[in-house]
């Protein structure tokens, strides 16, 4: 059987993560592999409900340590029941945010000791990490008038997810920041996407980087 992929996409708000994971998918089905797209927090039934008590708390009280346990509570769910499987069946796994995402949020944004979030990462998945994680970086700014622009397409749905983005400017730098930091250790593992470049052309450098990985 052949081997499966486990590909990631990472960044902030508006930077095209959902976009090229869509693009990547019907490309990749389309070349005749078996695709499976899915996202955190969530990708479980389980871990979806784990999801909706994270993206709908609406600024309340939690540690920083409880946060931190749900994320990794519902990513734990997701790699055993959903991303695991779907690698040793030799398919491709596409999924829109993981570990990092914790790791720039919770750490570089929120400062939650990042040695501990490494440790509950390496208690919960072991040693399990995506083969390739693309890192989109946008200007700040422009992350926030994309995600903005794309609100006001959708208005009139009420949108319960507002949390990640009502969080000020200079919490969005650390975590663009964060993000750069966290693919610079970890340069074999992760592709530095300037994401400010036309959707075609990121998408060209990320179907480029997927090939060589193949
Ligand atoms: N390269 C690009 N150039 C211009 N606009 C883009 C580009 N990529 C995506 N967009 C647009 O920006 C908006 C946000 O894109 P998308 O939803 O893919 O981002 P995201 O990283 O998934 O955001 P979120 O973190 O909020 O889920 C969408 O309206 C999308 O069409
Ligand atoms: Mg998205």
């Amino acid at each position: 059987m052949e081997k499966g992929l486990f590909i990631t996409f990472e960044g902030g708000e508006g930077a095209g993560k959902s976009t090229q994971c869509r693009r990547l998918k019907s490309a990749l089905e389309e070349a005749g592999h078996d695709v499976v797209l899915t996202r955190e927090p969530g990708g479980t039934a389980e871990s979806e409900k784990i999801r909706d008590l994270l993206v709908q708390r609406d600024g309340g009280n939690w540690t920083p340590m409880a946060e931190c346990l749900l994320f990794f509570a519902a990513r734990q769910m997701h790699v055993e029941k959903l991303i695991k499987p779907s690698l040793a069946a030799g398919k491709i796994v596409i999924c829109d945010r993981f570990t990092d995402s914790t790791i720039a949020y919770q750490g570089y944004g929120h400062g939650f000791d990042i040695p501990t979030i490494e440790q509950i990462a390496r208690l919960s998945l072991g040693d399990f990490q995506p083969d390739l994680t693309f890192i989109l970086d946008l200007p700040v700014a422009e992350g926030l008038a994309r995600s903005l622009r794309q609100k006001e397409g959708a208005a009139g749905r009420e949108n319960t997810e507002d949390r990640f983005e009502k969080l000020h400017m200079d919490f969005h730098e650390k975590l663009r920041a964060g993000f750069l930091d966290i693919a610079r250790k970890a340069p074999s593992r992760c592709v530095i996407v300037d994401a400010l470049q036309p959707v075609d052309d990121v998408y060209l450098m990320i179907t480029q980087a997927v090939r060589e990985s193949m």
